[in-house]
């Protein structure tokens, strides 16, 4: 059976599905508008989409879904029983012309698709939400400028930024590093249990 939160998803989806507000939109092979389990208490949400995502249409499938899913794992969470997210739901190419290579998203872009994003968090109504990576953090939050992004890392948040706020219930967001940037650091074994010790406290309060 289609739950009520399964209805209104399936609503956004096509709101997502049909909007051209950004260029990129015209270049995207599929919308990634997240996935997993729509009653979860705790959403995990990504920068954009990359090349693999776009193919596909699911989030965090190449590399750095490699490494999220390793990470999950070692916090004893199961990928299906959360749902994953992205800020952006359109791939954002390095080039348009031929379309490849991924890039950082434009703050217009995040701008045009943070609705999206909030009233995906309506419906689902987490307890936690976990930005992962300085752009999905700074896209949610007011976070001060200057010094390493690492500072936040494992800290949490009671009230998003001027479009994120009003939420009802309020969630609480949790900061993470983006699974990529833990990709490019290697073997470095601290950095992966730091990493790991912020999915398994953000797990803790969701799930209490
Ligand atoms: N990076 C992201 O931020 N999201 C994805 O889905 C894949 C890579």
């Amino acid at each position: 059976m289609r739950t009520e939160k399964v209805v209104k998803l399936e609503e956004l989806f096509d709101k997502v599905a049909e909007c051209q507000k950004c260029m990129i939109a015209q270049y995207a092979k599929n919308r990634v508008f997240g996935d997993g389990n729509v009653s979860s208490p705790i959403v995990f949400i990504g920068e954009a989409p990359g090349m693999d995502e776009d193919a596909c249409g699911h989030p965090f499938m190449g590399k750095a879904g490699k490494i999220y899913d390793e990470t999950l794992q070692a916090a004893s969470l199961v990928r299906k029983e959360i749902f994953t997210a992205n800020i952006l739901k359109c791939h954002p190419p390095e080039q348009i012309d031929p379309v490849k290579g991924n890039r950082k998203p434009a703050v217009v872009e995040v701008i045009n698709c943070l609705p999206f994003l909030k009233r995906q968090l309506e419906i689902i109504e987490p307890k936690v939400a976990v930005v992962m990576g300085e752009t999905a953090a700074r896209a949610l939050l007011d976070l001060p400028k200057g010094g390493p992004f690492s500072r936040f890392v494992g800290e949490t948040f009671e009230q998003g930024n001027d479009i994120m706020k009003f939420w009802e219930p309020k969630i609480t967001i949790g900061v993470t590093w983006h699974p990529q940037y833990i990709g490019y650091r290697g073997d470095d074994e601290a950095l992966w249990s730091s990493y790991v010790k912020t999915f398994r406290k953000f797990k803790e309060i969701a799930y209490g």
